[in-house]
């Protein structure tokens, strides 16, 4: 009997060790060394044919061998659950090392941000935002602004007529006549919007944007004029930018002048933006016509005023070094995402 224990012990060792840490053939042995019909359950049932002396001392050691083999195959159990564990963890391990993939979320068009930074500037200078609709009508868009029917300044302007005589406004000036029908001078006011014109090529487009800034207060001249659009390129460019004044003429101001800025991509010296010439064209600009004033309500002797306009699309290329307006207007995603720079 005792020889048995042995064997079964050495056996039951070297099974043991070939399971390693396999949870299943742990579990067959543990069947096979503690089960119903192992070897161990069968001594046991032999006690019976044993002397009464050999009894005890038989009984105690396949106890003590039993309890051996239940310890051994727990632990064996328990290794091999960890060692489960362990390969599970292992191949669930995520790499929180490794570079997201971002979601992409949408930017500001560059016109906006333009536009937004403007109005910053304007504000901080004590200019109110106005607004005027886009649909307009020949009253707002070319009488009041000193452009009777037959005006031939009318012809150039390559208007959008709608039905009812109604039109797309062709320029932000029509705000100007709004606003001081609704507000008393002084007044400093700037309005951005949208402006349509009859026009499609390379540097022009049906659709673009523009900020009408007007003041109106006694004692207005042409020096608040330049000294003010000084102040807004130099905050808006931040460095140092010329503005040059031309005559020309535009029907509601008198007398009119068109401005332009050095170029900020050459400084100056010439370059293909500028077509070599060292300067932007920005806008129109000029003194209220007393006509203008007389049209909106305001008395002409007591009040003056200055107005311009300026192109968003425009300074927004200038700021940003883009070379082609289309660009602004494809909402191509590769142009679009680099902005706001
Ligand atoms: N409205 C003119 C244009 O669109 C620009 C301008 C504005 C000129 C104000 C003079 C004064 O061309």
């Amino acid at each position: 009997m005792l020889d048995d224990l042995l064997r079964i012990e050495r056996e039951f060792n070297q099974a043991l060790d070939e399971a390693g840490s396999d949870p299943d053939a742990v579990e067959a042995i543990r069947v096979r060394y503690l089960g119903r019909k192992a070897e161990l359950t069968g001594l046991m049932k032999k006690l019976g044919t044993l002397s009464k002396e050999e009894r005890p001392a038989a009984g105690k050691a396949i106890n003590i061998l039993k309890q051996k083999v239940a310890a051994s195959l727990q632990n064996a159990a328990d290794q091999a659950g960890n060692a489960r564990r362990t390969a599970r963890l292992a191949q669930e391990r995520l790499d929180v090392t490794l570079p997201p993939r971002m979601p992409w979320t949408g930017t500001v068009h560059p016109t906006t941000h333009a536009r937004r930074e403007l109005e910053s500037i304007f504000r901080g200078l004590g200019y109110t935002v106005e607004s005027g609709p886009e649909v307009e009508d020949d009253f707002y868009n070319f009488q009041a602004l000193n452009m009777p029917p037959e005006h031939p300044a009318r012809d150039g302007a390559d208007t959008f007529y709608l039905d009812g005589g109604l039109l797309l406004r062709t320029h932000t000036s029509p705000v100007q006549i709004r606003t001081m029908q609704n507000r008393k001078p002084p007044l400093k006011m700037i309005c951005p919007g949208r402006v349509y014109r009859r026009d499609w090529d390379a540097t022009h487009l049906p659709m673009f944007h523009q900020i009408e800034a007007l003041v109106v207060d006694e004692g207005i001249t042409m020096g608040d004029l330049k000294g003010t659009m000084d102040v807004v390129w130099k905050r808006y460019f931040g460095g140092r930018v010329r503005t040059r004044l031309r005559p020309a003429y535009f029907p509601f101001v008198e007398p009119g002048c068109e401005y332009d800025i050095s170029c900020q991509v050459c400084a100056g010296d010439g370059c293909r933006i500028c077509k070599q010439s060292g300067w932007i064209e920005l806008g129109g600009a000029g003194m209220v016509h007393p006509a203008v004033f007389e049209a909106a309500g305001v008395d002409p002797e007591l009040y003056t005023g200055f107005a311009f306009g300026l192109g968003i699309d425009r300074i927004a290329m200038m700021k940003y070094g883009i070379d082609d307006l289309r660009l602004l207007m494809e909402n191509d995603t590769r142009f679009l995402r680099q902005f706001p720079l």
